[in-house]
């Protein structure tokens, strides 16, 4: 049984755990900083970054003490190496490096999409490969094929915004504080699904790529215009958005070969609402649904940990160099056509 040290920094969660290639989280905690960017409104990579350096060591100790166990004792020590806020990725990443040093374990630089692309199969022993993958968070919206560790196809990506940049927008307009996922789909409870019209950018379109910039700006209009009610906004919205991501999936869906399973991951995938109309297109498809559960989805270090135990586990594994650069662009599928307007989503 091997046992990963698990390090996040890539964003605003300052993040640690350690997982057994048994798929038990023997320890694991995070830190959020949602406080410290609520006055901006967003993440301020500044801020971001001296949070994790003040945070990071001791959160690596207490999870050891949490698990009674040394940094010796850990088979690797996997840290999100990219994307990301290069100030945060490098914290993490210098941290995993000096403690792999002096405590000669290996090194293992894990891509934070990768971080996520796996999760489900930490909670879920059964989801084998190949899947088909909704990737959806504050940076990132892809649709992938999951083919093995290590072997990722990319199916999507968005032009403009992410799903979850969107959702944080949205609740930027309406004055909803920050991080905004959450406090939409609390509002949209209350709302009127279909009373504000608004577009869904790229349906029908024949590539499955994602847009959302339009629907935002079309939220922030409806907000100025005074004439609709806050949570009607915010529920057509967010009935929208899962308009196009149901329309996207499935013309991703019929452009792959079938695959058993259909996963969704990252931030938005804690949607309640999202996830039950995902459940019901893989339903009517005959696929199996996976979500992980919502401690999974969101950004956190057991999911890096599980990266770095499932590169363990590959026959030709190899530890990644003490010098390995951080990449805050690392595409997960190098091979993927460039998308326009794609930017670092891409
Ligand atoms: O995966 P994550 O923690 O960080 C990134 O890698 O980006 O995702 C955070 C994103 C934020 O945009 C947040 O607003 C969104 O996930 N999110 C949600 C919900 N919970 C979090 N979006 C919609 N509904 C939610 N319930
Ligand atoms: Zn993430």
């Amino acid at each position: 049984m091997g046992l990963v040290l698990g390090i996040e920094s890539s964003c605003d969660e300052t993040a640690a755990a350690l997982v057994t290639t048994g798929r038990v989280i023997l320890a694991q905690r995070i830190a959020s900083q949602d406080a410290e960017h609520a006055p901006y409104g967003g993440v301020v990579p500044e801020i971001a970054a001296r949070a994790h350096v003040e945070r990071l060591a001791p959160m690596i100790e207490a999870v050891l003490a949490d698990a009674g166990v040394e940094l010796r004792d850990c088979d690797a020590i996997a840290a999100t190496a990219g994307p990301g806020l290069i100030g945060g990725v490098m914290v993490g990443l210098v941290t995993a490096k000096a403690l792999a040093m002096a405590s000669a374990v290996p090194l293992i630089a894990v891509n934070h999409l990768e971080g996520h692309a796996l999760s489900p199969r930490l909670a879920d022993p059964g989801l084998e490969f190949p899947y088909a993958l909704l990737l959806v968070s504050g940076g990132h919206c892809q649709i992938l094929r999951v083919d093995g560790v290590g072997q990722y196809r990319r199916i999507a990506t968005t032009i403009d915004d992410a799903l979850g940049e969107a959702f944080d927008k949205t609740a930027k307009i309406l004055g909803l504080g920050f991080p905004g996922g959450p406090a939409v789909e609390r509002l949209a409870q209350q709302g009127d699904p279909r009373a504000v019209p608004l577009p869904r950018p790229l349906k029908g379109s024949a590539e499955p790529h994602f847009s959302f910039a339009g629907l935002k700006s079309a939220v922030l209009r409806a907000s100025e215009s005074g004439l609709h009610a806050d949570a009607d906004i915010a529920a057509s919205f967010q009935q929208a958005a899962l308009d196009c991501v149901l329309d996207r999936l499935t013309r991703a869906l019929d452009a792959m070969e079938p695959v058993p399973a259909l996963v969704v991951a990252g931030g938005v995938a804690a949607n309640q609402r999202i996830r039950t109309a995902l459940e019901e297109l893989a339903d009517e498809r005959g696929m199996r649904f996976v979500a992980p559960p919502l401690a999974l989805c969101t950004d956190n270090a057991a999911m890096i940990a599980w990266a770095g135990c499932e590169r363990l586990g590959l026959t030709d594994f190899r530890a990644d160099p003490l010098d390995f650069v951080a990449r805050p662009r690392w595409p997960l599928d190098p091979l993927a056509e460039p998308v326009r307007g794609a930017g670092y989503k891409a």
